[in-house]
């Protein structure tokens, strides 16, 4: 048995999904009622997002202090798995929320033979939300959630890093990556997901910055997958 298949894990995860999808559904249905209307669509939904987030990131993620906003359990077992195949030991995560994406990465860890992640969020009461998830997940000990914007809180990482997940504030991506990038060792892997921010897609996709990157098939939720080559 691997860590992630624990009763303790699975039984945790389960609830928290279940948590995030009630507190999340006032949310997500609002969305799905944009993407909906007569000439909308999810790349349009995803530049409005952008726009308001360039007026004032901090605004916008303040207002979503109590929503999830998490990886579904299948992008969750997409991490835990790309973070056993690179037998990843050190893990940074731009966006931390509630810490569900974190157990999966956390849960690799421990079955990597240990590491270190080093998690971001900018609202305290996620914070301490994610850091009694992961105490509860017998994970704590692996974890290190900074609390502050990640484009301080990340610019030391303390080693180089083995896998990244990108999932902050949408209109950060390219910056964020730019902080963590000198930290990347080659074959790194950087999962961008809801990698709608233009300058990021544009950057990890030109040969010349070192990447080879593409979208994972995801039905526009924007998931895209680079590797560091060098
Ligand atoms: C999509 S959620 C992360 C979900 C999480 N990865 C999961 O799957 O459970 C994005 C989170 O990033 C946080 N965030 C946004 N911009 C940030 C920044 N500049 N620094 C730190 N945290 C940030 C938000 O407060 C929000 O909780």
């Amino acid at each position: 048995m691997n860590t992630l298949s624990s009763p303790r894990l699975t039984d945790l995860l389960e609830r928290l999904h279940g948590e995030a999808d009630a507190a999340d559904r006032e949310h997500v249905e609002a969305m799905q009622a944009k993407i909906a209307a007569p000439g909308a669509s999810i790349e349009a939904l995803a530049m409005d997002l952008l726009a308001d987030e360039r007026a004032d990131y901090r605004a916008t993620y303040r207002d979503r202090a109590d929503n999830f906003l998490a990886v579904s359990p299948e992008y969750g077992r997409f991490l835990y798995a790309i973070a056993r195949s690179c037998r990843a030991t050190r893990i940074v995560e731009f966006g931390t929320s509630m810490g569900i994406s974190t157990l999966y990465l956390a849960a690799a860890l421990r079955d990597n033979g240990g590491g270190h992640l080093i998690g971001s969020e900018m609202e305290v009461s996620k914070v301490a939300r994610a850091r009694a998830n992961l105490q509860a997940a017998g994970l704590a000990d692996l974890v290190d959630i900074r609390a502050g914007d990640a484009l301080e809180t990340l610019k030391d990482v303390g080693g180089t890093v083995d896998l990244m997940l990108v999932d902050g504030a949408f209109s950060l991506y390219l910056s964020v990556l730019k902080t963590i990038e000198p930290w990347l060792k080659p074959s790194a892997v950087v999962l961008g997901e809801n990698a709608f921010e233009p300058e990021y897609l544009a950057y990890v996709r030109n040969p010349a910055n070192g990447y080879m990157s593409l979208a994972l098939p995801d039905e526009g939720r924007g998931n895209e997958f680079s590797v560091k080559l060098s």
